[in-house]
Order: structure tokens, then sequence, then C-alpha cells
């Protein structure tokens, strides 16, 4: 079965394991050096002005750490977290109904904050500028505007699509932060310090194999890890050995490079039928069965970073590289 692909019940019960795994502080956060070093000294200026933390937009691939990191704000500045979604939220009621529900100082999580429709949209800018509600009373000629108190809140936006957030709404974060794929070792880390949470045996070589092969990602790591447990726990002696890792992870289909057997169709898809582009996403999308906001979002970015393809006005190309790493020749122009 496809990695990324999960029925509502594994879903779950992935997330509740995320729960168990997930860093609280800041301190127990590995990577983002950048963004948590300037995250660290805005929540202590907040503090010390016994104010709530500016909006914060955080912005990257998905598994990166965007909902673990509004977490962490949250804990460190001793409120609660408020968790929703652009999509979740589809009248302007609905907004009204969260924000009015927040306690003083809150942190309000809003995943894919770039799928917020506008008329929802409107009703934020008050809320996250002058923390109140814009409410139309009655219709036509008699409607009368009333505005509401809200209790002040920092808004934590997450997107993988900073580019497709509106202007007014990017303009009202204070706070932009991209988050960047994973080292290895940073990664590697990770992995072992989940594998600590686990209680399960690593080999430092066989964390960085499962490092190596997390496309720059945690939750794909950690992902890994469990499969690869599973793997230890029944096929050896419950110890992830390097040769227990790199067999595991053979028999899940990951390559060298952390590519499976979605990336590898979506490559040789452009490979064998287009000879390698420039082809546009939509043909990629029909041609693999798989949504373009997917490959957009989940496959791209990653084949985007190792250099696998490029994008060119006329559409995607694969690049040298990738022929090389599959072994196969550079079609002549
Ligand atoms: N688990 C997932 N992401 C993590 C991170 N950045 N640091 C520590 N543990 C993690």
């Amino acid at each position: 079965m496809d990695e990324r692909m999960m029925s509502a019940e594994e879903q779950g019960m992935e997330d509740s394991l995320d729960q168990q795994i997930r860093p609280h502080k800041l301190q127990q956060y590995i990577g983002q050096e950048k963004v948590k070093k300037n995250l660290q000294v805005f929540m202590e200026a907040a503090k010390m002005r016994e104010e709530c933390l500016d909006h914060v937009l955080l912005y990257g691939p998905p598994g990166l750490g965007k909902t673990t990191l509004s977490g962490i704000i949250a804990t460190e500045m001793g409120v609660q977290m408020r968790t929703t979604s652009g999509p979740a939220i589809e009248r302007p009621g609905d907004l009204a109904a969260i924000l009015t529900a927040l306690e003083p100082g809150d942190v309000l999580f809003i995943d894919e904050i770039h799928r917020l429709n506008r008329m929802v949209e409107e009703v934020l800018y008050p809320a996250m500028e002058d923390f109140c509600l814009d409410i139309v009373i009655g219709k036509g000629p008699t409607a009368r505007s009333v505005r509401l108190d809200l209790p002040p809140f920092t808004l934590v936006g997450a997107t993988t699509r900073a580019g497709m957030l509106s202007a007014p709404l990017r303009d009202r974060f204070g706070v932009l932060a991209r988050l960047e794929y994973y080292t290895e070792s940073e990664l590697s880390i990770i992995v072992r310090r989940t594998a600590e949470i686990f209680d399960t045996d690593i080999d430092k070589e066989a964390a960085i194999e499962i490092a190596r092969r997390s496309r720059g990602t945690p939750r794909i790591a950690n992902r890994l890890l469990r499969r690869v447990r599973d793997f230890a726990q029944v096929k050896g002696d419950g110890t992830i050995t390097l040769d227990l890792a790199q067999d595991s992870l053979e028999q899940l289909q990951v390559d060298r490079l952390g590519l499976d057997h979605i990336d590898h169709k979506l490559l040789y898809g452009m490979i064998e039928k287009f000879r390698g582009g420039p082809v546009g996403l939509e043909t990629i999308s029909a041609t693999i069965g798989e949504e373009p906001d997917t490959i957009e979002d989940v496959y791209e970015p990653y084949l985007l970073q190792i250099g696998f393809i490029q994008r060119t006005p006329r559409g995607r190309i694969v690049s040298p590289a990738c022929y090389e790493h599959f072994h196969l020749e550079v079609p002549k122009q």
C-alpha cells in the first residue's frame, strides 16, 4: 500500500502515535534552527510585555512539523491551542463561533489556511488586526453592523502554498516562517529520539539509513521507523540493525533516495510517455491517476529539491540526474 494513502482508521492510529512522539518544548524540537531562534526571541519578548505572540504563518512542504511547532508555541506561551483547518470553516458564522470561544492568549491553529474562502477571510481580518468581529444584523436598508470584542489571541496559520494566500491575509501575519527540508543528520537524531520513546533498540547506522530515505521529512522518517520496527519484531529479535533496516526498506519499496513507487510511477511516466518532458501538470496527473494538487503539494517539492525535475514555462522536465539514478540514457534532443 502507498505510505501516503491511508484509511480513516489508520490515519487515526497514526495521529495518536504522532501525538506520543511530538516534542512539546522548543528545546526538544530538532532542526529548523533559524525558525526556532527567531521564535524564541519573539515569544520571550511577548511574555516580557505580557502580550500574546503576534500572528505566525508557517509555510513549507507537508510533514516538516508545522502543527508540532504550533503546539510548541502554545506550550511555551502557557496557553491552549485550538485546532481547525481552512476547508473546515465553511461560513463566517463557523469562524465567529471558534473565535468567540477562545480564552485570552490562546493559539488558534488553522491548517491549510490557503483554503479559507473569501467571506471567511473577511471576518478574519478585523479579528487578527483589532481582536474584534464585525457582525451584520438584519438585511437591506435597515441592516447595521455591530462590533464584538474578542479575547486577544495568536493565529498560527499553516500552508504548503504561501503563494496561494491572498496578499491582505499574508500581510496580517507579523511572523513569517518558512520550514525547510531536514538534513540527514537531523532526521537520524529524530529517528533515534522516536525509537527511544517506542523503547526500541536501534543502531546508529540504521537510524542514518532510515533518515537517508526519508525525503528530508520527519513525518516520513517516523513512519518508516514504525514499519521497520514491525520487521524487526517479526523477522528479527526486535533490534533495528543496519541490515534489517536496509532489507525492510527494500521490502517497503523505498529506494536509496527515499523515492517510493508513486515517485517512480511519476518519473517513469514522464520519461516513457513524454521523453522526459516538457509536460504539463494536468497531463502528468491524468497519466498516473493522482490529483494535480497532490502531485504539486506532496510529490513534486522533494523531486524539485533534489533536482530530479525542473519546472519550465512549458511544463515539467526530467533532469539528467534522474536518468542517472535510474541507470537510463538521457534522450537526445
Ligand atoms: N518529531 C517530528 N518532528 C520532530 C522534530 N523536528 N524534532 C523532534 N522530534 C520530532
